[in-house]
Parts: C-alpha cells; sequence; structure tokens
C-alpha cells in the first residue's frame, strides 16, 4: 500500500530528467499530462502520470483540477544577512548608479556591517521570514550564498546560518561561500582576496561551491582566475557573478574554469555566449536585478539558448540589487523581458536550476523526492502572465502538505 495519491490533477508538467541541463531547443520541451494522479511513498514518487487504478493509497490529496508541477528551484540568493537598504531607493532615485553606492562604502559593504553586528539568532530568525515566503511561493530547494561576513568569524556565522535552515525547513539547500563579494573599506583587492582564499580549507566542511564578484571596482578576471583555481584543487565546483554591470569577459572565465554556473550575464560577450553550448555551465540569469537597478538592457537568454546554451532563471533575492523572494515574479519578468517562452521558464525553474547547484531535483521521476505544487491556475503559461500574486496553492514537501 502507498502513502498518497494526488488526486483529480487537470494537467501534470513533467521536466524531463537527464545527465546535464536542458540546452537549446531541448529547453522548449516540456512534458504536460492531462488528467494524470501521482503517488508516493515514504516520501517519494511511485508514480506520475495518467490516471490509473493501479494504484491504493491510504489517503489522498485533491488538486480540485488544477495543476500540478515539481516544486521549484531556487539557484541564486542572499538569503542570509543583516538589515535592509531601502534608503538606497533615494539615492538611486537621484540617479547615484549601484557600483558608486558600493565605492562610497554603501551597498554591499553596509548590509556587511549590519551583518557582522548580527547574531546567529538574529540572522537565523531573519532569514527565516524569507525562506517561509519562498516555500509558500513554491520553492523547496534553495542555493544560499555567504558574503556580507568579509572575514573568517563573520564568514561562517553566515554558513553556519545557512546550514541552521536547511535543518530547520523541509528544503534541500545548496552553501555557497561568496567570501570574495566586495573589498572592506581600507583593503587592498590583492591581499583581501588572499584572506578569502586562505578561508577556503576551513570553509569546505560548510559549503558546497565558491564564488566571486567579478566587476568593475571589484574582482578583475584576474583575480577571479587566480582564486576560481586555488577553489577548484581545493576541490570546489566555482560559480562566479559575471559581467552584471560591465563585460569584463566573466562569462569566458567561467567556461575556462568549468564553473557550475555564470550568473547574471547581462554584459556578457557575443563570444561568450557563443562559447556557452560546448561548456557544462548553466547561465543563471536574474531579470529581477536588472529591473530592480533600472536598467533598460537585459541578458540575452535568446541568444544564448538560440545558440545551444543552458539557461536557468533566480530571484538572486538580497537586500540591494533585487528585494524580492517571489521566484513567480521573476518567471513573468523572464517572459517579458527575456523573451523566453512558457517551456522554456519551467524548464530554467526546474531542471535547469537543479543542475545550476547540482542538486537531484525538479523532475517527478519513480524513485525523486515527492516536491510538488497544486498552482491555482489553468495551464502552465498562466503563471508567467499573471504576474506579482502567488499561485501556489498547496506545496508538498516529502510527500506532505506542508502549507494551503
Ligand atoms: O548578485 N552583485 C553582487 N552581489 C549581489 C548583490 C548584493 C547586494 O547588493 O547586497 C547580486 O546582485
Ligand atoms: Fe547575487
Amino acid at each position: 500500500m502507498n502513502d498518497v495519491m494526488i488526486t483529480n490533477i487537470k494537467s501534470l508538467i513533467l521536466p524531463k530528467k537527464t545527465d546535464g541541463p536542458l540546452k537549446g531547443k531541448e529547453m522548449d520541451e516540456l512534458n504536460i499530462v492531462d488528467d494524470a494522479i501521482v503517488v508516493i511513498k515514504d516520501g517519494k514518487i511511485v508514480y506520475a502520470g495518467a490516471k490509473t487504478d493501479e494504484y491504493e493509497t491510504k489517503e489522498t490529496i485533491d488538486a480540485e483540477g488544477k495543476i500540478v508541477s515539481p516544486a521549484l528551484v531556487e539557484p541564486h540568493t542572499h538569503i542570509v544577512h543583516g538589515g535592509s537598504r531601502e534608503h538606497e531607493m533615494s539615492l538611486k532615485r537621484q540617479g547615484v548608479d549601484y557600483l558608486t553606492i558600493l565605492e562610497q562604502g554603501g551597498g554591499i559593504l553596509n548590509t556587511v556591517e549590519q551583518t557582522q553586528k548580527a547574531s546567529f539568532d538574529e540572522l537565523l530568525n531573519k532569514a527565516s521570514v524569507n525562506m517561509t515566503r519562498m516555500i509558500q511561493h513554491g520553492v523547496l530547494t534553495v542555493e544560499s550564498k555567504s558574503g556580507y561576513g568579509l572575514d573568517r568569524e563573520n564568514e561562517l556565522k553566515q554558513l553556519k546560518v545557512s546550514k541552521a535552515l536547511e535543518d530547520k525547513f523541509p528544503v534541500l539547500m545548496r552553501h555557497t561561500f561568496l567570501g570574495p563579494h566586495a573589498i572592506p573599506k581600507g583593503r587592498e583587492a590583492e591581499e583581501f582576496l588572499q584572506e578569502m582564499t586562505d578561508l577556503l580549507d576551513e570553509v569546505k566542511d560548510y559549503a558546497d561551491f565558491a564564488d566571486i564578484f567579478t566587476e568593475t571596482g571589484v574582482f578583475s578576471v584576474d583575480q577571479s582566475r587566480k582564486y576560481m583555481e586555488a577553489a577548484r584543487e581545493k576541490g570546489f565546483r566555482v560559480k562566479i557573478h559575471a559581467d552584471e554591470i560591465d563585460p569584463l569577459g566573466g562569462l569566458e572565465l567561467a567556461i575556462e574554469q568549468d564553473a557550475i554556473s555564470a550568473d547574471h550575464l547581462v554584459a556578457a560577450s557575443e563570444e561568450g555566449k557563443k562559447q556557452l553550448a560546448d561548456s557544462n555551465t548553466v547561465a543563471v540569469l536574474l531579470p529581477g536585478t536588472t529591473f530592480y537597478l533600472g536598467k533598460n538592457e537585459f541578458a540575452d537568454a535568446r541568444g544564448m539558448i538560440d545558440q545551444g546554451g543552458a539557461v536557468s532563471l533566480a530571484t538572486d533575492y538580497n537586500p540591494g540589487s533585487c528585494v524580492t523572494d517571489n521566484l513567480q515574479m521573476i518567471m513573468a519578468i523572464a517572459a517579458l523581458k527575456l523573451k523566453m517562452t512558457p517551456n522554456e521558464i519551467w524548464n530554467a525553474v526546474t531542471v535547469n536550476a537543479a543542475h545550476a547547484i547540482d542538486a537531484d531535483r525538479g523532475t517527478l521521476e519513480p524513485g525523486d523526492a515527492a516536491n510538488i505544487v497544486v498552482w491555482d491556475a489553468p495551464n502552465h503559461e498562466y503563471i508567467p502572465y499573471h504576474y506579482g500574486v502567488n499561485h501556489a496553492y498547496k506545496v508538498i514537501a516529502d510527500g506532505k502538505l506542508i502549507f494551503e
């Protein structure tokens, strides 16, 4: 006897399980089964597909004629941080741009100050509010970065809070060390980068990936290469905040270093976009950040996909450049501004997001974790279409209904 059957499913969205991310045209392929059921035992999928009488279960969850998908995967967040930066809105209004605010000691460095001051419990309580909201919006896999500590004690504190979140909530997490996120005031880039590189051995117990912010006024491509090489020697897969504002060649560096993902890529070069197709690197696009920074040029998702690359989407939730924990909102911006199709968008927030963080999530094949969302929408195109609200109707984690 199985444990649970989800019945009365109008359409079941089934992204394809593959060894690597979906690339190019594959991203537009999505299996959708009408009049479906899902059967679950011990928190894992037994069957997900067309309705059949073959299975007996102890319990049913009624999908009420709505649509069902795997829970979403969020592959890029800065969920653990102190404070907030609403005062930057007026600076932006006066035309002071993101990198100028940082150069003046604000921006990321402001959040560093607030994160250093905050206790472990304060950080955990604050991040728990965001995590609860993410889950209620249909996300059950979350990547979380450090990078607001910028010294040994506070980077470790952030990573430990991130680990504690995973114990507290029914989510799978990936944790990323982003020590080289900004240069503390009065410090010299090379010397600070060495200090962060020296921390890699110690953070290995807490972090799955090593990340760096490669940008004008932060770390150069050469400095980033040195850090990524050191991280890879210590066994990390690397990630990079690349070509967010200026075209420095961060995407090419990511590919050269076999990065698991290259994130942002608004200003990525034509050459880099072309190389993506033959690489193992997933482009994690963050269009909510472009929107929030008030820019008109978005990442060239179409160019990347049409040339055969793998694209994923994330919120980049953080207190400065993208203050939303609603991944559905990002799906809408991707439809409107990145010109991605509904199928590409669903694959980008399920299977490809999972590949970007090496998580076995985003599909509903037998044996997969029964992490599922019932959406209050007539079809899968509706979610990117009706933006700014929460369409998640029921959230099921490891076979248990945890939110409705
Ligand atoms: O991905 N650009 C660098 N890091 C974050 C923003 C962090 C912040 O502004 O606090 C990003 O956009
Ligand atoms: Fe980020």
